[in-house]
Parts: C-alpha cells; structure tokens; sequence
C-alpha cells in the first residue's frame, strides 16, 4: 500500500514535470529528451531478451522517474569518458556471478544483474502517467481544459545509411532442397487412445477458453492480462500484445468467433505510436510481427481474406527497418523510434545479447517471401552473414557465440588509445549505470550465486541506441541541415556542417569488451542458434549457411557445454552448462552446471536440427535433453521445473553410468565442507578449552566464597563447628547456582552437569542431527548446546571462542552436516539440486516445447504422458479465474501468486500443449516452421523467391 501509494505520488509529480517540461522544450532546439540516455530509461517495463521474459524494475522510482521522458537540457557531462573507462579487474571466480565491467559505453551493461529477477507488474510510464494524468485531471476539473499530451507518431525519413538498390542481398531463388522428414509416421491410433487424447484436448482448450475470455473481458485490446487482480498492464508498447500473440492459437484450436472478434481490435493497432520511448525490437518482432504472419499464415494466407494481418505485419515492419539505419547495417535493439532520434545517425550497441541480434531473421525472412520484398530478408540476411563472418574468424568456443555482443562495427581499441574527451552529449544515464554497476560488483562478492542467476534472467536492460549513441554522437543542433544518404562512406557519413558519427575503425562482430566471456544456451542466447535450423527450413535448405552454422553449434555445444547431471535414480538425462572463459577455453573454461528453464528448448532443437540434417545422434541428444526437464520437472512438489537451479555434475560427464553418490552430492551441496568440519571441530576444542577454564574459575569461585561464608558463620556463631549440618546446607545452595553471573549457558558448563531439562533436550536434537563420526566432536557432544537452524546469527560465528568472551549458543559454527540438512531443510532443496537459484515459474513453454517436438519426432507415446504430468501440474498451480498466472515458488503447494499472465501462456505454452494432444497433422513439422513464440511460418513447397 505504502509502496503504491509512493508511486502514485511520484507519478503525479513526473507528470507535473514533464508537462511543464515539455512546454518549455517545445520552443527549445537546444533541449533533448533524455529518456534515451537513462539506462532504465523511458520505459519502465523493457521486455528482456531472455527469450520474453519482461521484468519489473522497482529499484529507484524516484530517479527512474526523473530520467523518465523528461525534457531537460544538456548537461555538461561529469560522467567520464566511456573510453577512459578501466575495466576493473575481475575478483571474483569465473562463472559466479562475475561483476559485469562496463563495456565501452556501458550499454545498458552496466546494470545487468540488478533489477529484481522477473517481471510481474511493471510500472510502464504508460501507466504512471495514466495515473498521474487522471489526478491531473482531477486537479484541474474546475478548470475545464485536461491537458493536451499530443501523440507523437513515428514518420517515415530517408535513411542515413541506405542500401543501394543493387545491393540488396535477394531471398535465395530455386527449388527447395529435399528434406528428410521431421514427423514421425503416425500409424492409426486405437479408439482408447484416441479418446484419451481428445479428453485432453479439451482440457487444454478449456484453459485457453478462460483465459481468453478474462483477455478480452478485463484487458481487451491491452498488452497482457494481469489475472489475479484483474487489471492489464501494458510492457509491450500497449498494441494488445497478448490479442495478436494469440491469433494463431485462436485458429488452431478451432475458435474462430473469438479470432474474428480479435481481428476487429487489429485493425484499430496504431504502431506508429506508443507510450514507450524504445521498442524493444527482438519482443516486438517475434511476438507481434511473428504473431501477424503467422495468423496471416494459419489462416490461408491470400485465400484466407484476412488482408489486414498483412497490412499489419508490413505497417510494423517498415517502423523496424529503422533499426537497419547503421553504419553496418547491425540492428538498434531498442528502437528510439520518435521522429528527433531517428532523425540523427546511430551505431548498433557495443553490447547486446546474441539472442537478440539473431532471433529476427524468421520473421523478416517469412515476411519477404509473403511480399516479395527482398529489403526484408536483406536485413536480416547480414546479421546472418556478420555472424557467419564472425565464425569464420573463429570466437573463444569456436561454434558458438559469447553472451554480449559488439555490434557497433567500431574497433573501439582505437578509440581507446586516443582517448578522446568526452563529448557535450548527456551521460546523465550513464553515471546512473555506473552506480549501479559498482554497487553490482560488491554484492558479486557477498554474493556470487546469487547474482549469476539474476544475471541470467536479466540480461538485457539493454538500450543499445540511446545511451550509445549519446555518448558517441555529437551534439546534433542543425538537424534541418542534415543530409542523407552516404553510401559509399558507410563507416564515416559525412554531414554538412562537419556533423558526423566520430570516427572509427570499421570492424566485424566482437565480443564486447570484458575480460570475461560466457557461453550458454540459455536466456539471451538460446534464439539465436534456434533460428539457424529452423531459417534453413524456411529458405527451403537454400541457403548452406544456417546448415555450417548449426552444425557447428552443436558440435560446440557437445563438446563444451552438455553433461550429465548425477541424479538418485540414475536416470540418463542431459543438461547444457554455463561456460565462463578469459578467452582461453583451453585453460580456463569454468563451467556452473545449471539447469534452467529457458534452456529447455534445446532439446527440440537437437531434434529438429538431427532430423533434417540427418542425424539420428542429434535426435538422441535431444530425448535426453528433453527428459532433463522432465526430471526437473518430476522433483518439485508441485511438479513444475523451477525457472534456474543447479545440480552435480557427473563425475565422467560422458560416461554411461553414474551412481548416486550422497557424499559428493552434499560436498556440492557444501562446497566448504573441508574447512567447514575444521573450523568445528576447532571451534569444540576452543570450547572445551574455555569451558573447562571457567569451570576452575567457577571452582576457585565457590571455594572462595564458601571459605568467606564460612568464616562468617565462625565469625558470628564464635563455635567453628558446632553446626556441620548448616554448613553443608549452605555449600549445597551456593553449588547449585549459576557459577558465573552473565553466562547464561552455565547450566551446560561441565560442572553443573545435572538438571537443566533443556540442555538435555538441545543435546538429543544435537545428536540426532548430527551423527559424526569424528571420535574428537563425539567426545564433546555430550557438552555443546545444539546448533539453533534458521539463527540469523550462524554465519557469525566468531569461530574457536576467545576466552572471557559470553558463550552464545547461537555463535557456534554448523558442521557440514548440520550445514547441509539445514540448507535442504530452509530451502527445500528437491533431492539431486543443489541450489534452486529461482524458484518461481511464469508459465513458461521450453519444457512442454521440446516435449511436443520429441512426440512428433519419435512418436513415443511416453511424451505425451510426460507433457500430461506437466500440464496437470501447471494448471493445478497457475489457474485462476481469470486466467493463469505465474506462481513464486514451485517449491511450495501453496505458492504466491505473482498475478503475472505473459502473453506467451496463450501464444505458446497452450499452443504446444494443445499439438501435443491433436491429431500429429495439425501444424505438422513438414509443413510448418516455428519461431521462437510458437508461431508456425508455411515452409515453402513451390520455387520462391524474386
Ligand atoms: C498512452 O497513454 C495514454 C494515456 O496516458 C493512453 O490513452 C494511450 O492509449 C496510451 N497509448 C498506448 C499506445 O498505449
Ligand atoms: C542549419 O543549416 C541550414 C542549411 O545548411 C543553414 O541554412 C542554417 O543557417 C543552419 N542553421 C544553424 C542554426 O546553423
Ligand atoms: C581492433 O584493432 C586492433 C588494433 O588495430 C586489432 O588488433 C584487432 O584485431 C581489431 N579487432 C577487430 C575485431 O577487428
Ligand atoms: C563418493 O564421493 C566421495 C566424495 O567425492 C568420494 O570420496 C567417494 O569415493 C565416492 N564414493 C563412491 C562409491 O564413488
């Protein structure tokens, strides 16, 4: 309430000063909206390439705020140069949770991992605004007049960077190759089955009967449901993505009225125009444009008389093809599309995910051959051919490419040496990225577990053009004077006026700078070598490139990345690892065996790709791959693989068997249990020392006393020992209490050996906690309090106590034992994981994916059973009334409610669990192609191309 409360008045207050603002910048050339330049900037609510997660950022409002579309003039830039920048050196162990170093201009970089780990509500300026608005409006009721915001609207402009005409690369022309089948040979299936499957088929449509109907009652025309509350938010530019992400889902399951009725809202999408400063490109294209096409497809293409889907399609990719407008032709990836931004030259970023770079081509790809178009496949064609280039130069993992990406085309090693004085460009994003950059590096050593995983999941935060290209840019103030285009100077256009790009020594794709690199399937990686077999398919095996660079990939991804978990059940499973290099994979890999979500999808790949390139190995990796999620999914309580999590590696990764060892699966579980025994062991001996210390002070003590106490009776009664029988009453009172004042564990000192009912309590739980066999910690046993679990104080422990310190109970050290019950007891640790990094599961498609890509591979039966637990599972968690939502925990049976319903759940997720189910012709895999959002493209049958 507090938190909402806050927002509101910061809304309110943002509103107030963009409006004032934005009435001043009206008149000032010199003024320049700094949205671009924040690294949170102008959008609250990025969708993150982590294969469409879109995350919340809460941290900062006020500064988020601030940064937010509001007009404020330059600054003098007191952020230092991005190439003064010194990359600090990396302290912390590859592979956990190494502090992001800056790229050379940060990015966006800078503030990976610091943003709360997934989505749920964003606070979009969108809606801020709309808030602050409506209590503007209410404020100024009196008054008559709300005030008028008008819409900026993107406009067409000649590019800075055109292709010429002749220099268009064309969809490749001919016949399609001939390509082995994917399906399986369905043979006829018995009644009984027949009337299983189509039980749960409508079970599965029953869900997207409901969610659908909470869509478009509670958030018709808006980005996405917000299912618990009811409500909508709008984190993809507000053009109702959930409606066009589901169109193709509406069409296969057969709901047609529903699919006319959303038709209605696509004709009355405006995508020249958001709320959003940036579109992120990469979300937009397979959720939107993929979703147009594919609907377009699913619904007979021309014959269909579904027009507006193209009109659509074409309306929102002409907005993109802005994002080609570089030197290099390498895309913006998150589109300041306002006509004063695209109005200057920019430079692709210095830091962008993999995923988002080579996750476009599809749909590009599929809408040249709809239209014919050849400026559509060009686009995409030279990322393909930058990233080809790029492999024939070879990377560190030869095959596969690192995380973060230099697209900017500018050898910045030059740029380095000179070091040229920063520009009058604003920073003031940057100095922001910077702080947080810092505070990231500190936490990365308290915490490098902790933050690899937020790292994963937020991997973007990427705002590749505007922070970019402020800091390279010149000042731009005689835009009118702009000339366009220049061509044949591709790496140094030359304006009138001296007004250039700085300049650059033209280079290929990079790894952007960083000591370290890393590789993975996962988040932020995963579309991009998912689109090789899948573009090949779609080019009809025309172009050989996506076939060599698949191949390749697999064979790095073998060769680097895939291993065995070990498991109880001994189960042959596959999971694809993290690799972190100094760029000497040789000497250096350091892999972290992770097992997460996004990384499900692999094993369709695997078994899409060893299905047309013939090769049945692939396919065999794939079912192990898949069966990994399986298994993951099996462990939790509720049946739901969590969203990232590790487990052990086996000891021979390529071995045909590996035994459960509980041994080494609690040393993973505890990887200081060496010293962790020690300190204990050392910290009893400390103890028995002090205690047995204080027991001869205690002695001393009462001695002394009951010699004083003595005397005195002498003293008084005169008759020395007259009264033996007082005396000894007396000793015995002073005996049994607590020797020392302020000890509070003196009951559990060795003297005082009787009595005290709870020390003999904590010692049974001790024992029963902790078997050692350590003969030394035995013999003590008898005497130390019992460690309390969930003390928030056990990491404190001063270790081996110091004498004439208060013994606190809760200062002594665990033992590896108590260690480990303890972390699986608090954290629930499903058997075989070592750490579930993030618990939560926002409905997400990979593992139900790759299940439906194995059925329809193989034909086994058993998948469809695996995909029922899963979908059983997921309903009986997610399921509300309006909706699904994404749950916080699978580690619980009563999870939170994260009141989170992506457009993805009814786009994909359904979508695949509903082909598992029809008959293996719906949306078969020798006629269809999927994207990365389950949106089938038509492979191509006839000759194609111009
Ligand atoms: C932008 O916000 C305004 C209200 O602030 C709203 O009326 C409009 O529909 C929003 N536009 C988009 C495209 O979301
Ligand atoms: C901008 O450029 C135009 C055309 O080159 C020129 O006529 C005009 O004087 C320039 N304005 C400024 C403020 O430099
Ligand atoms: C960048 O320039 C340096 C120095 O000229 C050169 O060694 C390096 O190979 C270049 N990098 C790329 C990717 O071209
Ligand atoms: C189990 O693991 C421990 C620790 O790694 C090792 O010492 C032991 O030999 C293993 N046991 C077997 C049977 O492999």
């Amino acid at each position: 309430m507090w938190r909402l409360r806050r927002y509101r008045y910061y809304a309110l207050f943002a509103a107030v000063v963009v409006f004032l603002l934005f009435r001043v910048a009206q008149n000032s050339k010199e003024w320049e909206t700094v949205s671009a330049s924040s690294p949170i900037g102008g959008v609250t609510n990025k969708a993150y390439n982590v294969r469409k997660v879109s995350h919340r950022e809460d941290d900062d409002l006020q500064q988020h705020v601030l940064n937010t579309g509001v007009q404020i003039p330059h600054l003098k830039n007191t952020a230092p140069a991005a190439g003064d920048k010194e990359e600090p050196p990396s302290t912390a162990s590859p592979g956990d949770g190494v502090p992001e170093v800056p790229a050379l201009d940060g990015d966006g970089a800078n503030q990976i991992g610091m943003l709360p780990f997934i989505d749920v509500s964003d606070k979009s300026l969108s809606q801020s605004a709309e808030v602050a608005a409506d209590a503007l409006d209410k404020g100024t009721q009196t008054s008559g007049a709300p005030p008028s915001r008008p819409a900026v609207h993107w406009r067409k402009m000649p590019e800075h960077f055109p292709v010429a005409e002749e220099d268009v690369i064309p969809l490749p022309t001919g016949k399609p190759v001939a390509i082995s089948t994917v399906q399986h040979k369905f043979g006829q299936e018995s009644s009984m089955d027949r009337e299983r499957r189509l039980a749960r088929l409508d079970q599965v449509k029953a869900e997207m009967q409901r969610g659908w109907k909470g869509y478009m009652t509670y958030a018709r025309g808006h980005d996405e449901l917000v299912p618990v509350t009811k409500e909508f938010r709008d984190p993809f530019c507000g053009w109702a993505a959930t409606l066009v992400d589901s169109l193709d889902t509406l069409w296969i399951m057969d709901m047609k009225e529903e699919f006319d009725d959303a038709i209605l809202d696509v004709e009355k999408i405006d995508f020249t125009t958001t709320n959003r400063s940036e579109i992120p490109v990469f979300e937009t294209t397979i959720r939107y444009l993929g979703g147009l096409i594919a609907a377009y497809d699913v619904s007979g293409g021309k014959a269909g008389g579904y027009d507006i889907l193209l009109e659509k399609a074409v309306e929102l990719a002409e907005i993109l093809m802005g994002v080609f407008d570089t030197p290099n032709r390498m895309p913006i990836l998150y589109y300041n599309w306002k006509p004063e931004f695209v109005e200057r030259p920019q430079r692709a970023g210095t830091s962008i995910s993999i995923a988002e770079l080579g996750s476009l081509a599809m749909e590009f790809t599929r809408l040249a051959q709809i239209t014919k178009e050849n400026r559509y496949y060009d686009a995409v064609a030279r990322i393909t051919d930058a990233l080809y280039e790029w492999q024939g130069r070879g990377t560190s993992i030869p095959g596969i490419f690192p995380e973060r990406v230099d697209a900017s085309g500018c050898n910045s090693t030059k740029l380095d040496g000179t070091k040229e004085a920063p520009k009058e460009g604003i920073r003031i994003g940057k100095a922001h990225g910077d702080e947080k950059s810092s505070k990231n590096a500190v936490k990365s050593d308290q915490q490098p577990a902790e933050l690899d995983t937020e790292r994963r999941a937020m991997p973007a935060g990427e705002h590749g053009l505007g922070k970019r290209s402020n800091a390279e840019l010149p000042d731009v103030r005689n835009i009118s004077a702009m000339k366009h285009p220049l061509q044949e100077e591709h790496l140094h256009p030359l304006m009138p006026d001296g007004l250039t790009l700085p300049e650059c020594v033209p280079k290929g794709l990079d790894r952007r700078r960083s000591p370290i690199e890393e590789y993975h399937m996962g988040g932020s990686q995963d579309s991009a070598y998912e689109y090789f077999p899948k573009q090949w398919l779609l080019l009809g095996g025309l172009e050989p490139k996506y076939e060599e660079l698949h191949l390749m990939t697999v064979e790095a991804v073998k060769k680097w990345l895939l291993y065995r978990p070990m498991v109880p059940d001994e189960r042959d499973i596959l999971f694809s690892a993290k690799v972190t290099t100094h760029g000497k994979p040789d000497e250096d890999a350091s892999p972290l065996y992770e097992a997460t979500h996004l990384t499900c999808f692999l094993g369709g790949m695997f078994g899409l790709g060893g299905r047309i390139f013939s090769r049945p190995g692939d396919v065999e990796i794939g079912a192990r791959l898949t069966d990994g999620c399986v298994w993951a999914y099996e462990q939790t309580p509720t049946g739901i693989m969590p969203e990232a999590a590790r487990v052990v590696p086996c000891d021979d990764p390529h071995s045909s068997s590996c035994r459960w060892n509980q041994t080494r699966y609690e040393e993973w579980i505890d990887p200081s249990f060496a010293t962790r025994d020690a300190d204990f062991e050392a910290w009893l001996r400390q103890d028995a020392e002090n205690k047995a210390r204080e027991a001869e002070k205690a002695r001393e003590e009462e001695q002394r006393l009951l010699r004083e106490l003595v005397e005195e009776q002498v003293a008084k009664s005169g008759v020395a020992s007259s009264n033996p029988g007082r005396q000894e009453s007396l000793g015995d009172t002073n005996l049994n209490e607590p020797p020392l004042e302020g000890s509070k564990d003196g009951a559990t000192t060795g003297q005082a050996d009787g009595g005290s009912s709870e020390r003999e309590a904590a010692t049974r739980i001790y024992k029963k906690r902790a078997p050692t066999s350590n003969p030394g910690a035995q013999q003590y046993s008898e005497r130390i309090p019992a460690y309390q679990p969930g003390s928030s104080r056990k990491l404190m422990g001063p270790g081996p106590g110091r004498p004439g310190e208060p013994r606190s109970e809760k200062l002594r050290p665990q033992s590896h034992r108590e260690f480990v019950d303890d972390k699986i007891e608090k954290e629930m640790l499903p058997k075989g994981f070592v750490r579930v990094t993030a618990k939560g599961y926002i409905l997400r498609p990979e593992a139900i994916e790759s299940v439906w890509y194995m059925y329809r591979i193989t034909g086994d039966a058993g998948w469809r059973d695996k995909g029922w637990d899963m979908f059983t599972a997921i309903v009986g968690q997610t399921a509300t009334r309006a909706g699904s939502t994404a749950i916080d925990s699978v580690l619980e049976l009563r999870p939170d409610k994260s009141n989170s319903m992506e457009s993805f759940w009814t786009a994909e997720t359904l979508k695949y669990f509903y082909l598992l189910y029809s008959d293996p012709d719906l949306i078969s895999l020798d006629e269809w192609v999927l994207n990365t959002e389950a949106h089938p493209f038509r492979r191509p049958t006839a000759p194609f191309g111009a």
